[in-house]
């Protein structure tokens, strides 16, 4: 993957709306979009803002809404509603065809971009079907509810297999994304980084982007 199409998205995990509000401020003026982190407490143990608590934010960032929720159809109009540009949802909610495609029509109704997220321990051949009806595919390199986790290596095989079977789509990682793991993430074929803790625990968010952008110019 030329390293000039990656993209970074900062990784916005955040329980209140003030949080929220601080970091997107941090990284408003950096980066064109950026990835909110949507937890339920039910589809992973630990519970984030709801995309209605952010209908009244005014940002020029776009804003991917990566929904770690049992019942992702559940939150497409507080996404719309919010002005979210892109919801990413997870395979792992549905493991229905029916139900996927479904989920993919209504968010294009909502004219949403649609990515695909897949934990860890599924397997790439379980979204195949679907790469052509969406915007981007996410391969979490980390098991999704927290940040600051350790990057787990075995997931870049499906990195590489879905730069295979769709050479132009974007494939997004997230979790554990730090100066050793982005280059490794770029050669296997991801083309845009989810980072949260390598990005706001640097001196200032322009340094994390820039000394991460560093490690595979
Ligand atoms: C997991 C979260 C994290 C977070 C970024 O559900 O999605 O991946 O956003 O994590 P770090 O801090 O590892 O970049």
């Amino acid at each position: 993957m030329e390293s000039n199409r990656v993209e970074i998205a900062p990784a916005l995990l955040c329980m209140t709306l003030l949080e929220f509000m601080h970091e997107l401020k941090l990284i408003e003026h950096h980066v064109r979009r950026a990835q909110v982190d949507i937890m339920d407490g039910r589809f992973v143990p630990n519970t984030t803002v709801h995309p209605k608590d952010l209908r009244h934010i005014k940002t020029p960032v776009k804003l991917e809404m990566q929904l770690m929720v049992k019942d992702p159809t559940e939150y497409l109009s507080d996404c719309c509603r919010m002005g979210a540009w892109m919801v990413i949802f997870h395979y792992e909610s549905y493991k229905n065809a029916k139900k996927i495609i479904s989920f993919i029509n209504q968010a294009r109704t909502h004219k949403l971009k649609v990515g695909i997220a897949i934990n860890p321990s599924t397997p790439a051949a379980k979204i195949k079907q679907f790469l052509k009806l969406v915007d981007l595919a996410l391969v979490m390199t980390v098991k999704p509810g927290f940040g600051g986790q350790k990057f787990i290596p075995a997931t870049l095989q499906k990195v590489r297999q879905i730069r295979r079977w769709a050479p132009h789509m974007d494939i997004e990682v997230d979790g554990g994304i730090h100066a050793t793991t982005a280059p490794l993430a770029v050669k296997a074929g991801a083309n845009v980084l989810v980072a949260g803790s390598e990005i706001f625990a640097a001196r200032t968010v322009k340094e994390g982007l820039e000394h991460l952008k560093a490690t595979f110019k």
